[in-house]
């Protein structure tokens, strides 16, 4: 699977990454955050529901693709650093913070070392072990998603006080097709390559999400 860098249809299918996004931002630990630093922010999703609910001096924002860099820049206060993360320097922020991103980065444990070094606290969502199982069961295409004890033990190598919970989230369709087109325009691609058989015998209505939430401390 692979993040389409086309962000035009993610936005109106995203609706579980809107819901945990809202979720996201009301588990930020109530301190003052002069600076914030999000990772991923795609179309802004997060972005705006940080807007809303903190008050901040500066809010820098990044994806990987800098298409994103459209849906963020009329933003008010907003700087954006198109890259991938993991390859990038992250600026000393208060607060760091990310929305049905991390799933994506290869090695998670470089990744929250770096962030670790950077800022006391992170607070972030993340797609965990079983996530769309009805897509790894049939098609056998999977992101390598961790579960919640494997991602607390890398946390707690960097932070003192993480705070872990999740939540399974079912999507329901008219049709098998209509989940898949779904999945395609929120992002998730490669099973249009599968031969056309495997597509039509895929019979589920449902897509379950698998979300977990994190709020580390140091
Ligand atoms: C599912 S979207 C989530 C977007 C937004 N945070 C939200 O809640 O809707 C995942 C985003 O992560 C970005 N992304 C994936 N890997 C990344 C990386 N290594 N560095 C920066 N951004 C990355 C993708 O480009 C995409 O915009």
């Amino acid at each position: 699977m692979n993040f389409d860098k086309k962000f035009d249809r993610y936005e109106e299918n995203a609706h579980i990454q809107k819901v945990v996004a809202r979720e996201l931002i009301n588990l930020v630990p109530e301190k003052k955050y002069n600076t914030i630093f999000e990772i991923g922010a795609g179309t802004g999703i997060l972005t705006r529901n940080i807007i809303k609910k903190i008050e901040c001096k500066g809010l820098t924002v990044n994806d990987k693709y800098f298409e994103s860099e459209k849906y963020i820049k009329d933003l008010p206060s907003v700087e954006f650093i198109g890259g991938d993360i993991e390859k990038l320097n992250i600026k000393k922020s208060d607060l760091i913070i990310s929305s049905s991103v991390f799933q994506w980065i290869e090695d998670k444990d470089k990744l929250f070392e770096k962030i670790s070094t950077t800022s006391d606290t992170l607070v972030f969502s993340i797609y965990i072990k079983e996530n769309l199982m009805e897509i790894s069961d049939h098609f056998g295409i999977s992101l390598k998603y961790l579960d919640m004890k494997e991602l607390k033990t890398l946390l707690t190598l960097y932070f003192k006080n993480v705070v872990g919970y999740n939540k399974e989230f079912k999507l329901a369709f008219d049709t098998p097709m209509e989940g898949l087109k779904h999945l395609k325009n929120t992002g998730v691609t490669g099973i249009g390559q599968t031969n056309s058989q495997k597509i039509k015998s895929y019979l589920s209505k449902e897509l379950t999400y698998k979300v977990g939430y994190f709020i580390c401390e140091k």
